[in-house]
């Protein structure tokens, strides 16, 4: 096993329908600093919640194992905490109480006040401050959403799952919520694994971008390392002077790598290490004239 935080090592899915056996993925390797934060980018139906479940603990892989900090995942654990788009908050307990039952799971030994306490920092971290007693009914989409990640941060898990977060919102809460978790994440080292088809969140959001391509039988094409500085900012990131390099690699995977790139693997492809790569605006200075290559 290696020693880094979170690592996938060698992993399968395969599904049964109709006597037909398909395979999702197979020999799948990825891994993960503590503090890192990666996007999973890919067509719809390659594999990406598959991914995240097995993560979550709440589907095993066929093959292969995921570790965190060293231990095998073996089912859901509160150090795994998910946020998925639309949230399964408890309509019959307020934000101070959809919180606090994620507290006081984590912390059953904990008293009423040290559970409430804790609760109401996360909270007032996502900006909630003054809603505490209001019921889900009572609460915008983005607010929900707002409670969901505070009851994901609020039992400090040792990663944060996210599938597709943002992606019911509108684009204004969306924005403003990008910042919050970015910023909440940076502040507490939260090490954060995210599927988004949202090229622009990726590159705001992430260290790393993990490209995936069509299912069935995907695998990892590329790990992107985010070349943008750490103190971006999402209002004027379109002025970095990569961001339009990244963008634009991002988005040809998308729209023609991602179909083609099993039929033509670049040479010396391996599943365990695929290429890394870190966009750039500046000129190549390698003589082999790939101006993607790191
Ligand atoms: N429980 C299941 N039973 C059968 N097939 C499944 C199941 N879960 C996922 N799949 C199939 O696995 C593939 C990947 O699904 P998924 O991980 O949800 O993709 P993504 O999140 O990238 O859109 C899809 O073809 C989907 O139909
Ligand atoms: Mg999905």
């Amino acid at each position: 096993m290696t020693s880094r935080y979170l690592s996938i090592e060698g992993i399968a899915r395969r599904f049964s329908a109709g006597g037909k056996r398909t395979t999702v993925f197979e020999d799948l390797w990825f891994a993960m600093d503590k503090g890192d934060f990666a996007c999973i980018i890919g067509h719809s139906g390659c594999g990406k919640t598959t991914v995240l479940n097995i993560l979550a603990g709440l589907d095993a892989p066929d093959d292969g194992v995921v570790a965190v900090d060293g231990k095998a995942i073996e089912g859901p654990s509160l150090d795994r905490a998910v946020i998925f788009q639309s949230h399964a908050l408890l309509p019959w307990r307020t934000v101070l109480g959809n919180v606090s039952y994620a507290v006081s799971s984590r912390h059953p030994r904990w008293s009423r006040d040290q559970v409430r306490a804790h609760a109401l920092k996360f909270i007032e971290l996502v900006g909630l401050k003054g809603s505490e007693t209001k019921h889900p009914a009572e609460l915008s989409g983005g607010m929900k959403q707002r409670v969901g990640i505070a009851r994901a941060l609020s039992i400090e898990p040792k990663i944060l799952l996210m599938d597709e977060p943002f992606s019911a919102l509108d684009a204004l809460t969306r924005g403003t919520l990008q910042d919050e978790v970015r910023r909440i994440c940076l502040e507490t080292a939260q090490t954060v694994f995210m599927i988004t088809h949202d090229v622009d969140e990726a590159i705001y959001l992430a260290d790393r971008i993990v490209l995936m391509t069509n299912g069935p039988e995907a695998v990892i094409a590329e790990i992107v390392e985010n070349p943008l500085p750490r103190d971006r900012r999402r209002l004027d990131i379109h002025k970095q002077p990569d961001f339009y390099a990244v963008r634009n690699h991002l988005i040809d995977f998308l729209v023609e790598r991602s179909r083609t790139f099993k039929a033509s693997l670049p040479d010396g492809y391996q599943r365990r290490h695929p290429p890394r790569v870190r966009p750039s605006a500046a000129p190549n200075p390698t003589p082999d004239g790939d101006a993607r290559a790191a």
